[in-house]
C-alpha cells in the first residue's frame, strides 16, 4: 500500500512529501502521516532543517470535502482534528519550510501557516475557501492568518474565498520568498540558509505586530459585513468568519481557535454546508458520462469557427479567445460583423476598467479573433459552432452548406449548434455526418455565464461527446451532458417556471411581487427581470417554433404574445413586463398592470392575493415537477446535474444546491402532495410527474435516486 506521507533526507533537509492524489487533501492519513513524519525528522540527528511539499500537481488542496460531508450530515468523525498537528509543526525545534505549488487551499494553507516559513512557486494559489462550502476555516487558519498578513487582508481573502497570487502573498507576508525553478531543491536551499541562522524561528501563533490596533478593529469588520453583504448575498459564512476574525483580533490565541472551532462546527452541520458540498460534488460529477471513459480519444481543439456574430457568436468568441484558441468568426454582412466586433471591443474595454484585464491582455485577445464575410479557412478549423437566431430553417441550410462544402469543413472536423431548444437531430441530419454533431448550448453571455449544455443527439459519437466535454472544460466552462428534447433540460424546466409566474399575475399577483418573492427565495433574478433581460421576443419564437399551448385544453398565458404585439421585447425596447430608465432598472409600470387586469378579465379569471411562499411553490414546484419528468426520461443523467444546470446557468443559490436538492430537503412528499393539489385545483399542467410520485410513496429522495442509476448503468466510468 502506498503511504500518502514519506521522509527522505538530503543534506541535512529532510523532504516530507504528500502523496494523496489527485489533490493531496488531508485524509485522517495525511494528517497521522504528517504527524509520524515530523516525529521522525526532529528525531534524526542528521536532520537541520524540514521542508514539506506536495507530490503531483498540487500542494494540500484543503481537507477531505468527502469527510466534511459525512460531517454536514451528522458523524462527527468527518470533523478534521489538526490542533495537535499545528502545534506540533510550530514547536518543532528546527525550521520548517512549507514548500507550495498548484494551489494551498483552506486546511492546506492552514498547515503552511503553522510552519516557520513559506516558500512558493510563482502560480501557486493560496487562500482560505471554506466560505464556499458553506463553513469558515476550522484549523486555526482564521487565527493565524490575520497575524501574518494582517486582519485587513485576512477578511479579504476568507469573506470572498478567493485565492491570491504567490507575488500578492509575498507582499502580503502570506509568503516569505518565491522559488524560480525547482520547488524541491529551492526550498531546500531556503531551508538551509534558515537553519544556519542564530535567531529562533518564528511562531505564527506568537506574532502580534500585524494585528491592529483596538480602536482600529470595528471599522475593518464593519467594512468585511459590507463586503460580505454586497457580495455573498445569502450566505452565512462569510459574515460568521468575521466573528472568528474578531477573535483572532481581541483574544489570547488558544481562546481564539475555541472561537473558531465553535462557529466551524455549527456552521458545518448547517443547511447551506450541506447544499453548497452537494454543489461542489455535483459539479465535478458531471464529468462522468456512461459511454465516455479515460480511454475515449477527445480530439484537441485549438481552432473554432464561429458562425454568426450576434450576441452569443460574440460571447462564444470571447471566451474561446480568453483561453487561448484561435477563432474565426463569420456573418452575412459587413456591417454584422462590424458590429459584432464593435460589441467584443466595449465588453473588454468594460473587462480592463474592471481591472480584470491589462490592455495589452485585451489586445493579445481581439488578435486572435479574425472577423469574416465568408467561409476561408473554415476548413482548417477544429470546430464550428453555428451560433446564428434560433430558427431551424436557417440553422438546416447552414449545417448543409458547411457539411458539404468542401472548401469549409474536413471529415474530422466537430460541428456544432448554439441552440437553446431545437432538435439536434434534424440539424444533425442536414450534415450528412451526424456522428461528429452535438449541441452545445451556451448561456448569455456567454463570456461570463459558467454553462454550457452539451446535447448528445441519437448519432454523436463518443469521441465527438468527449472532445466537446474538453473544450468546454478548456474555456472554463461547466459542461453538462443532456438528451435531445425540446429545450433540453434547463429551458425545458424553465417553461413550466416562467409561464407558472405568468398565470400568477393573471391570478391576482403583479409580476413585480412575484419577482420579490423569487429574489427573496435566493433566485438571483425574478422571472420576469429574466425574461425582459434576454427578450420577450426570444420566448415568443420559440412559443412559436415549438408550438407550445398547441393543447387546445392546455391554459394559454395570455399577456406575453400581447406584449410582444406591442413592442414591448423588453431591456432592449426600454419596456416589457417593466418599464426601464437610463439605469435599467425594472420599474413596474401601470400600463402592464392594467393590461394584465383587462385581459384577466375578459378571460373570466377571478383574481385574489397571494403570499410569497404560495408564489414559491407554484413557480419553484413547477421546475421541480418538470425536472422529475426530465430526469425520469433521461434527458438529464442525475439530479444533481440539474442542479449544476440550475445553479450554472439560472441563477438558482447555491446555497439551496439546485432545485432538485432543495426538493429533497423539503421533502419529496410533501413536494408531491402539494403539486397533487395544484393538479386537482389547476388541471392538468400539474400533472405529478411520475417519478416525483414513485420517489415521493418510497419515502426516498432524488440523491438516492441518482446513487441507484449510478450503479445500475453498464459502462459509466470515472
Ligand atoms: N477534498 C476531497 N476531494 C477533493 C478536494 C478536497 N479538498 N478538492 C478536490 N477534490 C477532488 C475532486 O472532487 C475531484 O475528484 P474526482 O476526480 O473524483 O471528480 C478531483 O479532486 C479533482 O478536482 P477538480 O476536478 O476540481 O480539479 P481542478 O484541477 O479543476 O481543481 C482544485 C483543483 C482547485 C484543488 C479544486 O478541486 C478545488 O477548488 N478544490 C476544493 C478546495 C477547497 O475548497 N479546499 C478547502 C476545503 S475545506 C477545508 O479545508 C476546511 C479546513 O479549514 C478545516
Amino acid at each position: 500500500m502506498n503511504m500518502p506521507v514519506s521522509v527522505s533526507v538530503d543534506q541535512g533537509v529532510a523532504l516530507i512529501r504528500i502523496d494523496n492524489p489527485p489533490v493531496n487533501a488531508l485524509s485522517p492519513g495525511v494528517i497521522d502521516g504528517l504527524d509520524a513524519a515530523l516525529d521522525q525528522a526532529v528525531r534524526d540527528n542528521s536532520v537541520r532543517a524540514i521542508v514539506v511539499i506536495g507530490a503531483g500537481r498540487t500542494f494540500i488542496a484543503g481537507a477531505d470535502i468527502k469527510g466534511l460531508e459525512q460531517l454536514a450530515w451528522g458523524s462527527d468523525s468527518g470533523a478534521p482534528e489538526m490542533h495537535e498537528l499545528l502545534q506540533k509543526l510550530e514547536d518543532a525545534p528546527k525550521p520548517v519550510v512549507m514548500a507550495m505549488h498548484g494551489t494551498a487551499l483552506g486546511g492546506g494553507l492552514e498547515v503552511a501557516m503553522a510552519g516557520h516559513y513559506r516558500v512558493a512557486v510563482p502560480d501557486a494559489l493560496m487562500g482560505q475557501p471554506e466560505v464556499n462550502l458553506g463553513i469558515i476555516p476550522g484549523a486555526e487558519g482564521t487565527q493565524r492568518l490575520p497575524r501574518l498578513v494582517g486582519l485587513e487582508k485576512a477578511i479579504e481573502m476568507c469573506v470572498s474565498g478567493k485565492p491570491i497570487k504567490a507575488a500578492d502573498a509575498l507582499n502580503a507576508g502570506l509568503i516569505d520568498r518565491i522559488i524560480e525553478g525547482d520547488l524541491a531543491s529551492g526550498a531546500a536551499a531556503f531551508a538551509r540558509e534558515m537553519a544556519a541562522r542564530s535567531e529562533s524561528h518564528p511562531k505564527t501563533r506568537e506574532q502580534r505586530n500585524k494585528l491592529p490596533s483596538a480602536s482600529a478593529i470595528s471599522g475593518m469588520l464593519a467594512a468585511g459585513r459590507e463586503l460580505a453583504r454586497k457580495t455573498r448575498r445569502n450566505l452565512d459564512a462569510p459574515v460568521a468568519v468575521l466573528d472568528a476574525l474578531e477573535a483572532a483580533a481581541t483574544l489570547p490565541f488558544e481562546q481564539g481557535c475555541a472561537r473558531e472551532r465553535e462557529i466551524f462546527l455549527t456552521l458545518a452541520k448547517s443547511e447551506q454546508a450541506k447544499a453548497l458540498i452537494h454543489a461542489f460534488f455535483a459539479e465535478r460529477g458531471v464529468s462522468k458520462v456512461p459511454g465516455i471513459s479515460k480511454d475515449t480519444v477527445a480530439a484537441s481543439v485549438n481552432r473554432v469557427g464561429i458562425v454568426g456574430a450576434g450576441t452569443m457568436g460574440g460571447g462564444i468568441a470571447m471566451a474561446c479567445a480568453n483561453a487561448g484558441i484561435a477563432v474565426r468568426v463569420t456573418d452575412a454582412t459587413a456591417n454584422a460583423l462590424d458590429a459584432g466586433m464593435a460589441t467584443i471591443r466595449k465588453n473588454y474595454d468594460v473587462s480592463v476598467k474592471r481591472g480584470r484585464f491589462t490592455p495589452a491582455m485585451v489586445e493579445e485577445r481581439m488578435a486572435r479573433i479574425v472577423p469574416q464575410v465568408g467561409y476561408d479557412g473554415f476548413g482548417d478549423v477544429d470546430l464550428v459552432i453555428e451560433a446564428v437566431f434560433e430558427n431551424m430553417a436557417l440553422k438546416k441550410e447552414i449545417a448543409g452548406f458547411v457539411a458539404s462544402s468542401r472548401e469549409v469543413s474536413q471529415s474530422g472536423q466537430l460541428y456544432t449548434t448554439n441552440t437553446s431548444t431545437l432538435d439536434i437531430d434534424e440539424i444533425a441530419a442536414a450534415t450528412g455526418r451526424p456522428s461528429k454533431v452535438l449541441g452545445l448550448h451556451f448561456f448569455s453571455p456567454a463570456n461570463v455565464m459558467r454553462l454550457v449544455e452539451i446535447v448528445r443527439g441519437k448519432a454523436t459519437s463518443p469521441e465527438t461527446l468527449a472532445t466537446a466535454m474538453a473544450f468546454a472544460k478548456r474555456i472554463g466552462k461547466v459542461g453538462v451532458v443532456v438528451g435531445n428534447c425540446p429545450g433540453f433540460v434547463g429551458n425545458r424546466m424553465m417553461f413550466p417556471y416562467m409561464y407558472e409566474a405568468q398565470f400568477l399575475v393573471e391570478d391576482g399577483a403583479t409580476p413585480q411581487q412575484v419577482d420579490e418573492a423569487l429574489t427573496g427565495f435566493g433566485m438571483a433574478m425574478g422571472i420576469f427581470a429574466v425574461d425582459d433581460m434576454a427578450g420577450l421576443d426570444v420566448a415568443w419564437r420559440v412559443r412559436q417554433e415549438l408550438n407550445q399551448f398547441s393543447d387546445p385544453g392546455a391554459r394559454k398565458p395570455l399577456v406575453a404574445d400581447r406584449l410582444c404585439e406591442m413592442g414591448r421585447f423588453g431591456q432592449k425596447t426600454g419596456k416589457g413586463w417593466y418599464v426601464y430608465g437610463d439605469d435599467r432598472k425594472p420599474q413596474p409600470d401601470p400600463e402592464v398592470l392594467a393590461l394584465i387586469e383587462q385581459l384577466a378579465a375578459a378571460n373570466g379569471i377571478g383574481r385574489r392575493s397571494f403570499t410569497n411562499e404560495e408564489i414559491i411553490e407554484r413557480t419553484i414546484y413547477a421546475l421541480i415537477n418538470e425536472g422529475a419528468r426530465v430526469l425520469d426520461e433521461g434527458y438529464a443523467l442525475r439530479a444533481a446535474d440539474i442542479d449544476v444546470i440550475y445553479t450554472n446557468g439560472y441563477g438558482f443559490p447555491a446555497w439551496r444546491g439546485g432545485p432538485m436538492f432543495y426538493a429533497d430537503r423539503v421533502g419529496l412528499k410533501k413536494i408531491y402532495d402539494r403539486v397533487s393539489t395544484f393538479y386537482r385545483e389547476l388541471g392538468q399542467r400539474w400533472a405529478p410527474a411520475p417519478l416525483l410520485e414513485r420517489l415521493a410513496k418510497d419515502g426516498t429522495t432524488f440523491k438516492e435516486f441518482d446513487k441507484r442509476r449510478a450503479s445500475s448503468v453498464v459502462g459509466a466510468s470515472s
